[in-house]
């Protein structure tokens, strides 16, 4: 339910002077392309939006909601949240980021993707545990919180991805094989492997670590509007080892067919975090697509609009768009 354009606060009427605000980080990136093409489609539409750099507000606690850079309380209906806003946040302040999102929450604006979905799935484990759940196809996976969950891991299944729980971009992402039969080390780790993980552990407290899904080298990335799938396409890993991908190697892309089933799972997984737009990562596997992460956010988009991997009728905008008036009800 949406808040009407105007609310009550501590007596007052406080007007709303946006409809629409998309929060991203944009001290080093600036402005998006998404961002404006976006915002014109709206304005176009007769919303008034605006751009808002998440780091230029102040969370405000009484009235629950966000004040601006010049002290004003105010609230948009809806708030756009860019993936930055949560992958760009000061070390160990994750908590806080949802705790300040909860704020606007709690002040009417309608978050896009929703608070719950948000900050629920974040983490990687919980994801993949609320994707089993359902029945959707995801890798067997474990946390591990010592090297020897991840020697347990490696022992069982013998070729592993060790990724931490709240990750982005492939940062901190190894690829591990059981070290063969004449290795010196008693576990699956090696000694500069389990150096490696000892100090991911330090840094991330607990790591997920998954059985290998083989694949012939890419990513099948499906995106999602609502309840239909707006594109579809292969990034194709150019990391020299061939592994995971390489933060520093940018995939390539190649056009795709959605493989028979890729569809109703991928439209499945957003519904069942709960989310209105999704990026989801799936893996052709032996044994059919495995979903290996569904990322709450739509980025880099003008990119694809209108390209072969634009499945949309009228554009990817165009369709995020049309959502983001329906949960208007405009
Ligand atoms: N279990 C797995 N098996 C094979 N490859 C994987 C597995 N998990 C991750 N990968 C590869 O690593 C990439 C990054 O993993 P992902 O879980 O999406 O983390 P991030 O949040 O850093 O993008 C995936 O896109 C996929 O190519
Ligand atoms: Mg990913």
């Amino acid at each position: 339910m949406v808040n009407p354009g105007t609310s009550w606060v501590e007596g007052g009427n406080v007007t709303r002077t946006a409809d629409v605000w998309i929060l991203d980080r944009t001290d080093s990136v600036g402005t998006t392309d998404g961002t404006r093409a976006l915002g014109a489609e709206l304005t176009k539409r007769g919303l008034r939006v605006e751009a808002v750099d998440w780091e230029s507000l102040t969370p405000s606690c009484l009235p629950a909601g966000v004040l601006r850079q010049d002290g004003r309380f105010e609230v948009p209906r809806l708030a756009v949240v860019c993936s930055r806003v949560l992958t760009r946040h000061a070390p160990g302040h994750l908590a806080d980021e949802f705790a300040w999102l909860g704020l606007l929450d709690e002040a009417g604006t309608r978050l896009v993707n929703p608070l719950r979905g948000l900050g629920a799935y974040h983490n990687k484990i919980r994801q993949v545990a609320a994707l089993a759940a359902v029945g959707l196809p995801v890798p067997p996976t474990r946390v591990a919180r010592t090297p020897e969950d991840v020697d347990a891991c490696l022992a069982q299944w013998r070729d592993v991805v060790v990724k931490p729980p709240h990750g982005h971009a492939s940062v901190d992402i190894l690829r591990l094989r059981a070290a063969g039969p004449d290795s010196p080390h008693p576990g699956g780790l090696g000694t500069r492997t389990g150096i490696l993980v000892w100090h991911l552990l330090q840094r991330h407290r607990a790591l997920c670590v998954q059985r290998y899904v083989a694949n012939p080298g890419r990513d099948l990335r499906i995106v999602v509007i609502g309840s239909r799938v707006v594109a579809c396409y292969y990034h194709v890993n150019t990391a020299p080892d061939g592994n995971t991908h390489h933060p520093l190697y940018p995939h390539g892309w190649a056009a795709a067919e959605l493989p028979p089933g890729a569809e109703e799972l991928a439209l499945r997984a957003t519904r069942t975090l709960g989310l209105d737009v999704a990026s989801l990562d799936l893996l052709e596997g032996p044994d059919g697509p495995v979903i290996i992460e569904v990322n709450p956010s739509l980025s880099a988009w003008s990119s694809i609009e209108r390209t072969e991997h634009d499945r949309s009728p009228h554009g990817i905008t165009h369709a995020y768009a049309d959502l983001l008036c329906d949960l208007l009800g405009s």
